[in-house]
């Protein structure tokens, strides 16, 4: 019996394709009533006055909650960054960026919530606010050293100097948004003063555990629920504006209420990636070894909470040189709170890196691929460690089979159809791998059944698909004899659906709680929880791997790019659920192809407010935008963590915008070194 490497179809697919698998704003709840979010409209300042007369006479409005009535929270509550003030909702009149939520009004229907929302008068003492991002910004200050930043390997100036060819460029991504097709919505009610909520979050438990932080409330006093949630990205993986002002409401109504945020406010009031701006050297050997790497991103903050894109993270494990050295800049300003997105601080950063790694194969005359070979490290760069399982160069030399990689000639701007100039790039990539402390427990039913519970929370990812099958081998029982129980916070602490680490803390669960019910001979309920195994895990350099092919066209009269082909070929462990990986590394590309070419979020600088939060405004790519994607996986284990599992969460987001920009140089000649590709860029 082996269920992990089988491709199965969704467990919950039919529910999902027939409407009867419920999100978050779907479930019914008796008693309901429903708030609608008022967002501030200036960059900074105070409230000065709202007018809460003008609507509690309205049909069916029960009242407004702001800061002069919402309940106190508690302001040591906060997250992976440490204490976050975007969580200290209506606390008082400050503004600190616009679309900080000033009000919530709560009514008897959405609509009737809605409209009382968009007539509450709400008006504002303006202070001047700075919303202008820029590399060199008087601000800006060292990002805070989660990541061990900064890195000082070798001697980077005299390398860089003994250099035959240094690349010394810039690159500029823009603020970009998550963007799920499911809204945030949460729905909470009171029970004496126990919390219960359904929400649309990455991870019930930690969720909760802010909420009660927030609420001073102990953890077993929240309940938390996230049956299904469509999408998350990272911007789902905090305790999100809708749960908070719902809980508020929920307390001073005394009945259960609604929060659903619309479309735009999705885009400006949940976490977006910040803008980047990074300044790299490369210098190599005339054969094309590298003797340095200098990599300085900058990137914006807000001035609320504490964040770190690390644009670094593939600069400090993917190629062998004498010197490397890292060094990242925050720059606080009057914005939305950055957080995680899709790959953060590795989509940004491979963007940077791999674009300058083909502009040195470039001024070598050299094949990009072969550059890639010829630096490929046998210990970390950086930390000296050895790598777990480092697949990179199987990605690179089997996707190049496949793509055709060796017929390019490596000169731009040769190959036209038509009207088109025709280009191909290549860009590796890899992010981070490894596992974080999760608890599971598995009950042996009478009817030889297997409850297994675990607080894992499934994004539209295929968690229930890929924790059955492991599951099932674990228990060495067919899947049909698994009932898998998820999305709860009384499920016990669990790691998130975040960072590509869900699946493996979870597998790691679910294994030791499945050894330890064979070892009693298959009876009664276990519960497992890995800390202390995850203590024992050798420090490596954990890594998925990715090779990414691209094969554009450009009018160059309209400036139009049009992505033909892509192709993916992952190193992400052992493979639990083959078409679930499939579509998440697939859909990760089609996110790397919109963040190369479309994904914007621009800003009135006279105002510092968002101009384009919306789908008609801000760019979004589907299928029909790469007609010819493919990817594939090559064998690989991931040794010390159960069943030899990577993530591949985010793996898939991280190398193509590169990928892309190359074969936009490949096609065209120049350089794009700001995303996204617009036209205007193209033509200039
Ligand atoms: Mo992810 S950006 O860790 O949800």
């Amino acid at each position: 019996m082996n269920a992990v490497g089988v491709a199965q179809p969704r467990i919950e697919g039919r529910d999902k394709v027939t409407g009867a698998a419920r999100y978050a704003a779907d479930v019914p709840v008796p008693g309901l009533a429903f708030g609608a979010v008022v967002l501030a409209t200036v960059s900074r300042g105070r409230v000065r006055d709202i007018d809460v007369s003008a609507v509690q006479d309205m049909p069916g409005v029960l009242g407004v909650i702001d800061h002069r009535n919402a309940p106190r929270l508690n302001p040591k509550a906060g997250g992976f960054f440490g204490p976050d003030g975007q969580l200290q909702l209506l606390q008082d009149e400050v503004i600190p960026f616009a679309g900080r939520p000033v009000a919530l009004v709560v009514a008897e229907t959405p609509e009737l919530a809605r409209a009382a929302a968009e007539a509450l008068p709400v008006t504002y003492d303006e202070e001047p606010h700075d919303t202008g991002f820029t590399a060199d910004h008087p601000a800006g200050r060292p990002a805070v050293t989660l990541f061990d930043e900064p890195v000082n390997v070798g001697d980077v100036e005299a390398e860089l100097a003994a250099s035959p060819v240094v690349i010394e460029e810039r690159y500029r991504t823009p603020e970009e948004h998550c963007s799920a097709m499911e809204p945030h919505s949460a729905t909470a009610w009171w029970e004496g003063e126990r919390l219960e909520a359904i929400d649309s979050n990455q991870g019930p438990f930690t969720v909760a555990v802010t909420l009660a932080t927030l609420f001073s409330l102990s953890p077993d006093q929240v309940r938390i629920r996230t049956e299904h949630v469509g999408g998350g990205f990272g911007s789902k993986g905090l305790c999100g504006p809708q749960l908070i002002l719902a809980a508020m409401a929920g307390r001073l109504f005394g009945r259960p209420v609604r929060v659903t945020l619309t479309r735009a406010q999705v885009f400006l009031a949940t976490a977006m990636r910040p803008a980047t701006d990074q300044l790299i050297r490369i210098g190599a050997d005339a054969d094309g070894r590298l003797r340095a790497i200098w990599h300085e991103p900058a990137f914006e903050i807000s001035t609320l909470a504490e964040y770190i894109e690390g644009c670094t993270e593939l600069t400090k494990t993917l190629y062998a040189a004498r010197a490397i050295r890292t060094r990242l800049t925050a720059v606080p300003l009057d914005i939305l709170p950055p957080y995680s997105m899709r790959g953060p601080g590795a989509a940004p950063g491979s963007f940077a890196l791999e674009s300058a790694m083909d502009e040195l194969a470039e001024r070598l005359g050299m094949d990009p691929l072969e550059l890639r070979l010829r630096n490929e490290p046998v210990a970390g760069p950086v930390s000296g460690l050895p790598f777990s399982s480092r697949n990179l160069v199987a990605c690179l030399r089997e996707g190049a089979r496949r793509f055709g990689w060796d017929t390019r000639d490596h000169r731009p701007r040769l190959r036209r159809e038509g009207a088109l100039l025709v280009g191909t790039g290549l860009a590796a990539s890899s992010f981070s791998a490894g596992a974080f402390p999760s608890s599971a427990t598995i009950t042996a039913e009478t009817d030889g059944t297997f409850t297994v519970a675990i607080g894992a929370t499934d994004l539209g990812t295929g968690a229930r698909t890929a924790l059955t099958a492991i599951a099932a081998d674990a228990l060495k029982v067919g899947t049909e004899r698994i009932r898998l129980r998820i999305s709860d916070s009384r499920l016990g602490p669990v790691w998130s659906a975040g960072g590509s680490r869900g699946t493996t803390s979870w597998a790691w669960a679910i294994t030791e709680a499945a050894e330890k019910l064979r070892g009693q001979g298959y009876g009664g309920t276990v519960t497992a929880d890995t800390t202390r195994s995850l203590g024992d895990l050798p420090s490596r350099e954990r890594h998925a791997y990715s090779a990414v092919f691209a094969e554009v066209t450009v009018d160059p009269v309209t400036g139009e790019v049009r992505v033909r082909r892509l192709l993916g070929m992952f190193a992400a462990g052992r493979v639990v659920s083959p078409l679930m990986a499939r579509s998440q590394v697939i859909g990760g590309m089609i996110g790397g192809l919109s963040m190369a070419l479309h994904e914007e979020g621009l800003r009135d600088p006279v105002s510092g407010r968002h101009v384009n939060a919306d789908f008609a405004g801000y760019h979004i790519a589907a299928h029909a935008d790469v007609p010819d994607i493919e990817a594939d996986f090559v064998p690989d284990y991931e040794p010390g963590i159960p069943m030899g599992v990577k993530g591949v969460g985010e793996i898939g987001n991280v190398g193509t915008a590169a990928a892309i920009a190359n074969a936009v140089w490949h096609a065209t000649g120049v350089r794009q070194r700001s995303l996204p590709i617009r036209l205007d860029r193209v033509l200039e």
